[in-house]
């Protein structure tokens, strides 16, 4: 495993500029080796001089490290520091850290907060470059697939309180993402398998988003493409279509955001599969990792949209059939309690009455509508009887 710098020209930057009423601006740099490049993309934009660079612990001596070396090779006074693990980085106690050492690096606002790590420590490294002198620059490096295709990318930004997962946060743009495939061989089978989950669920939006924004699926759509990975070869770290799947969800994502930067409407198509999803991880005590959830989230989708006769059980089966391949579940796991799931449900911030407004996928694959409204007794219904 190469950890080094000394590579970077395969980089296929994208650099997609996203524009909108509030000048939302964001580059994305995706490709193997993309990390090389990092001083150059921020020479581009920034005429500072110092970077707070946050990390994990797990790849403090890893990527971080490599980050770091490229960055002080390129001029840049760094600072590195290694934030608890996972979910527990999430929390008020790292905000204060990382503004403390902020401005005990004397960060103005011309300097950059870069974040190396996964999903979680996105949501706080963002958090903090948006509160920090109201505002700097951050340049996320996402190092999980799952924070490569969805977290790191769309600007939203938070940390845990007591009573729940991203009960805080804003909207803050990072300057850059830089998407490095290279980043992913370390990366352990679960934490992949996460990101497929994540992944599918584009799939299932792809038309949707074609027909809503100005993204352009390519000559084969992306349900066509996973479906031949995951029931062929299978789903790897290494598989060569890795990278093209990586940049078409993240063209869909930004094409998303960039229309609808706040979630008004269109936005709510990236919550498909989440309703349940979000039950599930709450009710197994998060032992049911968010991309997983996403996928048992989607498959209940399916199934409810079948039984109103817009999607059918063929599809559905086939879904199964790619996830269960892949090694990620399709059912809700037996230790999961059906009623607290069902609360779970209807406390759903989509909740109106006893009505949800629900993504519904529709026939053929890639289409959703995305106000359905689904009485929370039909949820009930379909959970109990599988
Ligand atoms: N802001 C958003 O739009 C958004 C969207 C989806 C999820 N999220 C958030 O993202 C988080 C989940 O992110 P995640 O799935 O990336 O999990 P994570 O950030 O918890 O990382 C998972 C684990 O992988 C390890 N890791 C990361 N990169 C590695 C690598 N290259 N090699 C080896 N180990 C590595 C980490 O140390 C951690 O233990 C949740 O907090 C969720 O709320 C945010
Ligand atoms: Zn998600």
């Amino acid at each position: 495993m190469r950890f080094h710098s000394s590579y970077g020209h395969k980089t296929d930057v994208i650099n997609v500029l996203m524009r909108t009423e509030v000048a939302v601006k964001s580059r994305v740099a995706v490709g193997e080796g993309a990390i090389g490049n990092i001083g150059s993309i921020l020479k581009q934009s920034s005429a500072g001089e110092r970077v707070v660079l946050l990390t994990q612990p797990t790849l403090v001596e890893t990527w971080g490290a490599t980050v770091g070396e490229v960055l002080t090779e390129s001029g840049y006074e760094t600072t590195i520091v290694a934030l608890p693990d996972g979910e527990e980085c999430k929390s008020h106690e790292s905000l204060l850290r990382i503004w403390t050492q902020m401005q005990e690096s004397k960060l103005d606002r011309s300097d950059t907060l870069v974040a190396v790590g996964g999903g979680a420590l996105s949501d706080v490294a963002g958090f903090a470059a948006s509160t920090y002198l109201r505002g700097i620059r951050s340049v996320i490096v996402p190092t999980t697939l799952l924070a490569q295709v969805d977290a790191a990318i769309g600007g939203k930004t938070g940390i845990n309180l007591p009573a729940g997962k991203n009960l805080a946060g804003t909207f803050h743009f990072p300057d850059c993402v830089i998407i490095d495939t290279e980043t992913l061989k370390t990366l352990p089978k679960r934490e992949l398998l996460s990101g497929l989950g994540e992944i599918v669920k584009y799939a299932y939006i792809e038309s949707t988003i074609a027909e809503q924004t100005d993204y352009q699926p390519g000559p084969r759509t992306l349900y066509r493409v996973l479906s031949e990975l995951l029931l062929g070869e299978g789903f790897s770290a290494d598989s060569s279509a890795m990278l093209g799947i990586i940049i078409a969800c993240v063209k869909m994502k930004m094409a998303v955001v960039g229309k609808d930067p706040y979630e008004g409407e269109l936005r709510r198509c990236l919550n498909l599969g989440h309703t349940l999803a979000h039950a599930v991880e709450k009710a197994t005590a998060y032992q049911v990792s968010h991309g997983e959830a996403v996928a048992i989230g989607l498959v209940f989708a399916c199934r409810l949209a079948t039984d109103r006769g817009v999607f059918n059980q063929e599809d559905t089966d086939k879904l199964v059939e790619m996830l269960t391949k892949s090694g990620l579940a399709s059912e809700i796991p037996e230790s999961a309690s059906v009623d607290l799931i069902i609360k779970g449900i209807a406390f759903d911030k989509k909740r109106q009455g006893d009505h949800i407004k629900f993504v519904l996928p529709l026939r053929p694959v890639g289409s959703v509508e995305l106000n359905a409204q689904i009485k929370i007794s039909d949820f009930e219904e379909l959970l109990k009887n599988d």
